[in-house]
Protein backbone atom coordinates (compact mmCIF):
# COMPACT_ATOMS: atom_id res chain seq x y z
CA UNK A 1 0.00 0.00 0.00
CA UNK A 2 2.85 2.44 1.14
CA UNK A 3 4.32 1.85 -2.97
CA UNK A 4 1.24 2.59 -4.42
CA UNK A 5 0.90 5.82 -2.70
CA UNK A 6 4.79 6.38 -3.66
CA UNK A 7 3.79 5.66 -7.30
CA UNK A 8 0.19 7.41 -7.33
CA UNK A 9 1.52 10.94 -8.13
CA UNK A 10 3.43 9.88 -10.90
CA UNK A 11 0.61 7.77 -12.41
CA UNK A 12 -1.97 11.25 -11.84
CA UNK A 13 0.82 13.39 -13.73
CA UNK A 14 0.72 10.93 -16.84
CA UNK A 15 -3.11 10.76 -16.71
CA UNK A 16 -3.14 14.57 -17.00
CA UNK A 17 -0.39 14.96 -19.41
CA UNK A 18 -2.29 12.15 -21.82
CA UNK A 19 -5.58 14.52 -21.15
CA UNK A 20 -4.54 17.63 -21.79
CA UNK A 21 -3.39 16.74 -25.21
CA UNK A 22 -7.07 15.39 -26.47
CA UNK A 23 -7.63 19.17 -28.39
CA UNK A 24 -4.85 18.50 -30.46
CA UNK A 25 -6.30 16.72 -33.15
CA UNK A 26 -9.23 19.64 -33.82
CA UNK A 27 -6.63 22.14 -33.75
CA UNK A 28 -5.46 21.11 -37.30
CA UNK A 29 -9.16 21.79 -38.67
CA UNK A 30 -9.56 24.80 -36.68
CA UNK A 31 -8.39 28.53 -38.35
CA UNK A 32 -5.25 28.68 -35.90
CA UNK A 33 -4.44 32.62 -36.57
CA UNK A 34 -0.99 32.21 -34.31
CA UNK A 35 0.30 29.47 -35.32
CA UNK A 36 1.96 26.38 -32.77
CA UNK A 37 5.05 29.04 -31.35
CA UNK A 38 5.67 32.77 -32.08
CA UNK A 39 7.97 33.58 -35.47
CA UNK A 40 12.01 34.09 -34.81
CA UNK A 41 11.85 36.56 -36.47
CA UNK A 42 15.03 38.66 -35.10
CA UNK A 43 17.47 38.68 -37.37
CA UNK A 44 20.29 38.71 -34.74
CA UNK A 45 18.87 36.01 -33.37
CA UNK A 46 18.81 34.40 -37.15
CA UNK A 47 22.63 34.93 -37.69
CA UNK A 48 24.26 33.95 -34.44
CA UNK A 49 22.20 31.12 -33.60
CA UNK A 50 21.15 30.13 -37.07
CA UNK A 51 24.76 28.98 -38.43
CA UNK A 52 24.91 25.49 -37.21
CA UNK A 53 21.23 24.62 -36.88
CA UNK A 54 17.48 25.75 -37.66
CA UNK A 55 17.37 28.72 -34.99
CA UNK A 56 15.09 27.29 -32.75
CA UNK A 57 12.04 29.43 -31.60
CA UNK A 58 12.47 31.05 -28.22
CA UNK A 59 9.14 29.69 -27.45
CA UNK A 60 10.19 26.13 -27.15
CA UNK A 61 12.14 26.13 -23.84
CA UNK A 62 11.37 27.87 -20.81
CA UNK A 63 13.13 31.52 -19.45
CA UNK A 64 14.96 29.51 -16.98
CA UNK A 65 16.53 26.86 -19.52
CA UNK A 66 18.01 30.18 -22.09
CA UNK A 67 19.66 31.64 -19.09
CA UNK A 68 21.39 28.53 -18.32
CA UNK A 69 21.97 27.87 -21.85
CA UNK A 70 23.40 31.41 -22.53
CA UNK A 71 25.56 31.31 -19.69
CA UNK A 72 27.61 28.90 -20.61
CA UNK A 73 27.63 28.92 -24.84
CA UNK A 74 31.74 28.43 -24.36
CA UNK A 75 30.83 24.86 -23.30
CA UNK A 76 27.31 24.45 -25.90
CA UNK A 77 26.68 20.68 -26.37
CA UNK A 78 30.15 20.18 -26.64
CA UNK A 79 30.67 23.09 -28.89
CA UNK A 80 32.56 26.51 -28.60
CA UNK A 81 29.12 29.20 -29.29
CA UNK A 82 30.40 32.33 -27.51
CA UNK A 83 29.74 35.58 -28.51
CA UNK A 84 30.78 38.83 -27.61
CA UNK A 85 29.14 39.85 -23.75
CA UNK A 86 26.96 42.66 -25.63
CA UNK A 87 25.65 40.42 -27.83
CA UNK A 88 25.16 37.16 -25.49
CA UNK A 89 23.01 39.59 -23.14
CA UNK A 90 21.21 40.80 -26.15
CA UNK A 91 20.34 37.47 -27.06
CA UNK A 92 19.50 36.14 -23.64
CA UNK A 93 16.89 38.73 -23.22
CA UNK A 94 15.27 38.01 -26.67
CA UNK A 95 15.04 34.55 -25.29
CA UNK A 96 14.00 35.03 -22.11
CA UNK A 97 11.09 37.88 -23.19
CA UNK A 98 10.06 35.41 -26.13
CA UNK A 99 10.30 32.02 -23.82
CA UNK A 100 7.42 30.10 -23.98
CA UNK A 101 6.68 30.36 -20.54
CA UNK A 102 6.40 34.05 -21.59
CA UNK A 103 4.30 33.46 -24.68
CA UNK A 104 1.69 31.16 -22.83
CA UNK A 105 -0.77 32.42 -25.47
CA UNK A 106 0.99 30.14 -28.34
CA UNK A 107 -0.31 26.64 -28.10
CA UNK A 108 2.71 24.42 -28.06
CA UNK A 109 4.85 26.62 -25.74
CA UNK A 110 2.06 26.39 -23.06
CA UNK A 111 2.32 22.83 -23.92
CA UNK A 112 5.53 22.69 -23.42
CA UNK A 113 6.02 25.04 -20.51
CA UNK A 114 3.35 22.91 -18.18
CA UNK A 115 4.88 19.38 -19.64
CA UNK A 116 8.19 20.23 -17.49
CA UNK A 117 8.51 19.72 -13.70
CA UNK A 118 9.31 22.94 -12.05
CA UNK A 119 12.76 21.67 -10.92
CA UNK A 120 13.76 21.02 -14.35
CA UNK A 121 16.13 22.85 -16.33
CA UNK A 122 16.11 21.13 -19.72
CA UNK A 123 18.70 22.22 -22.40
CA UNK A 124 17.58 20.14 -25.58
CA UNK A 125 14.07 21.04 -26.66
CA UNK A 126 14.22 17.40 -27.96
CA UNK A 127 14.01 16.59 -24.12
CA UNK A 128 10.93 18.03 -22.91
CA UNK A 129 8.55 15.76 -22.17
CA UNK A 130 6.13 17.42 -24.47
CA UNK A 131 8.49 16.80 -27.60
CA UNK A 132 9.14 12.73 -26.10
CA UNK A 133 5.22 12.37 -26.29
CA UNK A 134 5.16 13.85 -29.15
CA UNK A 135 7.74 12.13 -31.35
CA UNK A 136 8.04 8.48 -29.93
CA UNK A 137 6.37 6.93 -32.58
CA UNK A 138 8.13 8.01 -35.09
CA UNK A 139 10.42 4.94 -36.29
CA UNK A 140 14.47 5.07 -35.71
CA UNK A 141 15.22 4.33 -39.21
CA UNK A 142 13.26 7.40 -40.42
CA UNK A 143 15.35 10.17 -38.01
CA UNK A 144 18.69 8.34 -37.90
CA UNK A 145 18.81 8.66 -42.59
CA UNK A 146 20.82 10.81 -43.98
CA UNK A 147 18.60 13.67 -44.65
CA UNK A 148 17.47 13.84 -41.80
CA UNK A 149 20.36 12.72 -39.00
CA UNK A 150 18.92 13.48 -35.30
CA UNK A 151 15.63 14.57 -34.02
CA UNK A 152 16.25 18.05 -33.66
CA UNK A 153 16.58 18.63 -37.15
CA UNK A 154 13.04 20.59 -37.08
CA UNK A 155 13.40 21.51 -40.45
CA UNK A 156 14.16 18.09 -42.27
CA UNK A 157 10.71 17.04 -41.43
CA UNK A 158 8.46 20.52 -40.35
CA UNK A 159 7.87 22.09 -44.00
CA UNK A 160 6.85 24.67 -42.34
CA UNK A 161 8.98 25.02 -39.20
CA UNK A 162 10.37 28.83 -39.93
CA UNK A 163 7.03 30.02 -39.61
CA UNK A 164 6.61 28.40 -36.32
CA UNK A 165 4.01 26.09 -37.71
CA UNK A 166 4.20 22.50 -36.87
CA UNK A 167 0.85 20.50 -37.24
CA UNK A 168 0.62 17.22 -38.95
CA UNK A 169 -0.57 18.52 -42.31
CA UNK A 170 2.77 19.80 -43.10
CA UNK A 171 5.23 17.24 -42.02
CA UNK A 172 6.92 15.45 -45.09
CA UNK A 173 9.73 12.87 -43.49
CA UNK A 174 12.33 13.07 -46.48
CA UNK A 175 12.08 9.57 -48.37
CA UNK A 176 8.63 8.75 -46.65
CA UNK A 177 6.47 11.43 -46.74
CA UNK A 178 3.31 12.67 -44.98
CA UNK A 179 2.39 11.70 -40.93
CA UNK A 180 -0.99 10.38 -40.64
CA UNK A 181 -1.64 8.36 -37.34
C1 LIG B 1 29.14 26.61 -33.43
C2 LIG B 1 27.86 26.00 -33.76
C3 LIG B 1 26.66 26.42 -32.92
C4 LIG B 1 26.17 27.69 -32.71
C5 LIG B 1 26.73 29.01 -33.21
C6 LIG B 1 24.97 27.53 -31.90
N1 LIG B 1 24.72 26.21 -31.67
FE1 LIG B 1 23.13 25.44 -30.68
N2 LIG B 1 23.85 23.56 -30.96
C7 LIG B 1 25.06 23.24 -31.56
C8 LIG B 1 25.30 21.82 -31.45
C9 LIG B 1 26.52 21.06 -31.97
C10 LIG B 1 24.17 21.28 -30.78
C11 LIG B 1 23.92 19.83 -30.44
C12 LIG B 1 23.45 19.06 -31.64
C13 LIG B 1 23.09 17.64 -31.26
O1 LIG B 1 23.94 16.96 -30.71
O2 LIG B 1 21.94 17.27 -31.42
C14 LIG B 1 23.28 22.40 -30.50
C15 LIG B 1 22.07 22.29 -29.86
C16 LIG B 1 21.24 23.35 -29.52
C17 LIG B 1 19.96 23.20 -28.86
C18 LIG B 1 19.30 21.89 -28.45
C19 LIG B 1 18.50 21.28 -29.59
C20 LIG B 1 17.79 20.01 -29.13
O3 LIG B 1 18.37 18.91 -29.30
O4 LIG B 1 16.69 20.12 -28.58
C21 LIG B 1 19.47 24.46 -28.67
C22 LIG B 1 18.15 24.82 -28.02
C23 LIG B 1 20.44 25.38 -29.20
N3 LIG B 1 21.50 24.67 -29.73
C24 LIG B 1 20.33 26.77 -29.16
C25 LIG B 1 21.30 27.64 -29.64
C26 LIG B 1 21.26 29.08 -29.45
C27 LIG B 1 20.18 29.82 -28.70
C28 LIG B 1 22.35 29.59 -30.08
C29 LIG B 1 22.78 31.03 -30.18
C30 LIG B 1 23.14 31.68 -28.95
C31 LIG B 1 23.08 28.47 -30.67
N4 LIG B 1 22.42 27.32 -30.37
C32 LIG B 1 24.23 28.59 -31.43
C33 LIG B 1 25.90 24.13 -32.20
C34 LIG B 1 25.75 25.49 -32.25
C1 LIG C 1 11.88 12.82 -38.25
C2 LIG C 1 10.93 13.89 -38.46
C3 LIG C 1 10.74 14.95 -37.40
C4 LIG C 1 11.68 15.79 -36.84
C5 LIG C 1 13.15 15.86 -37.14
C6 LIG C 1 10.96 16.63 -35.90
N1 LIG C 1 9.64 16.30 -35.89
FE1 LIG C 1 8.17 17.22 -34.83
N2 LIG C 1 6.84 15.83 -35.44
C7 LIG C 1 7.10 14.82 -36.36
C8 LIG C 1 5.91 14.00 -36.49
C9 LIG C 1 5.77 12.78 -37.39
C10 LIG C 1 4.93 14.58 -35.64
C11 LIG C 1 3.48 14.13 -35.47
C12 LIG C 1 3.35 13.22 -34.30
C13 LIG C 1 1.90 12.86 -34.12
O1 LIG C 1 1.07 13.76 -34.01
O2 LIG C 1 1.61 11.68 -34.10
C14 LIG C 1 5.55 15.72 -35.01
C15 LIG C 1 4.90 16.56 -34.12
C16 LIG C 1 5.41 17.74 -33.62
C17 LIG C 1 4.68 18.71 -32.83
C18 LIG C 1 3.21 18.60 -32.43
C19 LIG C 1 2.35 19.06 -33.59
C20 LIG C 1 0.92 18.62 -33.49
O3 LIG C 1 0.10 19.11 -34.30
O4 LIG C 1 0.58 17.80 -32.63
C21 LIG C 1 5.53 19.75 -32.55
C22 LIG C 1 5.22 21.02 -31.80
C23 LIG C 1 6.80 19.41 -33.15
N3 LIG C 1 6.69 18.20 -33.79
C24 LIG C 1 7.93 20.18 -33.07
C25 LIG C 1 9.20 19.78 -33.51
C26 LIG C 1 10.41 20.52 -33.27
C27 LIG C 1 10.50 21.85 -32.53
C28 LIG C 1 11.43 19.80 -33.82
C29 LIG C 1 12.90 20.08 -33.76
C30 LIG C 1 13.47 20.35 -32.44
C31 LIG C 1 10.82 18.61 -34.44
N4 LIG C 1 9.49 18.63 -34.22
C32 LIG C 1 11.54 17.64 -35.14
C33 LIG C 1 8.27 14.61 -37.03
C34 LIG C 1 9.47 15.26 -36.78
Amino acid sequence: MKKLLLILPFLLVGAVIIMADDDDEHGHHGFNKLGDVAVANNTVYQKECGSCHFAYQPGLLPKRSWNKMMNELDNHFGDDASLDPKTTNYLKNYLIQNSSDNSLEYKRSKKITSSIASNQVPLRITKTPYFIHKHNEIPKKMITQKDVGNIGNCVACHTTADKGIYSERDIKIPNYGGWDD
